[in-house]
């Protein structure tokens, strides 16, 4: 999978992608991110890329023609299956739009900043709006790594066995039951005895019992 990420900031995202998983995932090239700033197409002298909305109001609008320039020169080298707007007006992440979206082959992260992107942009090239949650951030590059980390995660080899991404959260709609490693007993509390049975069956059931229970006191929305 190639992701391109377009943003005023690339800096603001560097260190996710050079850290632990998705490091890995990098040199293994199971994934591979390429960052664009967005100065780079600007045709003015001072790299201007925002300009005042028209109507009056308060903040800075993303100009069209260097967020033009710079997709269409992507668009000429490949063909992408998505071009991600981040914004808060986007459909909100979850594990559903995660798994959709790491079966793809290429796919462009669009990151808004100041009050977003001219109106244009939107029309003529983003394919899916996307927000990570109900507030409002500094700008869509804190979300464009939410959103990579979540689909490079899920591509084939970059967790190994113990990680597996099957038996995460929301995989099948339930919550994490909970879990317990060494020591036994820690200040008087114990882990619980059906998890040191061995006996793997009733354990699954456990594990899913609790999962369930987990669910319905915290997200009963997930069991509708
Ligand atoms: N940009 C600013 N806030 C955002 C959010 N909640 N999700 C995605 N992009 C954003």
């Amino acid at each position: 999978m190639r992701i391109d990420i377009i943003s005023v900031l690339p800096e603001l995202m560097e260190s996710p992608f050079q850290t632990s998983i998705l490091k890995r995932a990098m040199e293994k090239g199971l994934a591979e991110v390429h960052f664009h700033n967005i100065r780079d197409w600007s045709t003015n002298k001072h790299r201007k890329v925002d300009d005042e909305p028209y109507g009056g109001g308060a903040g800075m609008i993303m100009t069209i023609e260097p967020l033009d320039l710079c997709i269409s020169e992507l668009k000429s080298q490949r063909d992408y299956d998505d071009i991600i707007y981040l914004t808060p007006e986007g459909e909100t992440l979850n594990q559903r739009i995660a798994n959709t979206l790491s079966i793809k082959k290429n796919l462009i992260f669009l990151c808004g900043h100041y009050k977003g992107v001219d109106q244009r942009v939107r029309d003529l090239h983003i394919t899916k709006e996307i927000s990570i949650g109900d507030y409002v951030l500094t700008g869509g590059e804190l979300a464009a790594c939410v959103l990579a980390d979540s689909v490079i995660r899920l591509l084939p080899g970059v967790l190994n066995d113990e990680q597996s991404a099957l038996t995460d959260s929301f995989q099948d709609n339930l919550l994490s039951p909970p879990i317990y490693t060494r020591p036994e007993t820690y200040k008087g509390l114990s882990v619980p005895k059906i998890l040191l049975s061995g006996n793997t069956s009733a354990i699954e059931d456990w594990l899913h019992d609790e999962a369930v229970r987990v669910t319905k006191e915290r997200r009963p929305d997930l069991l509708e």
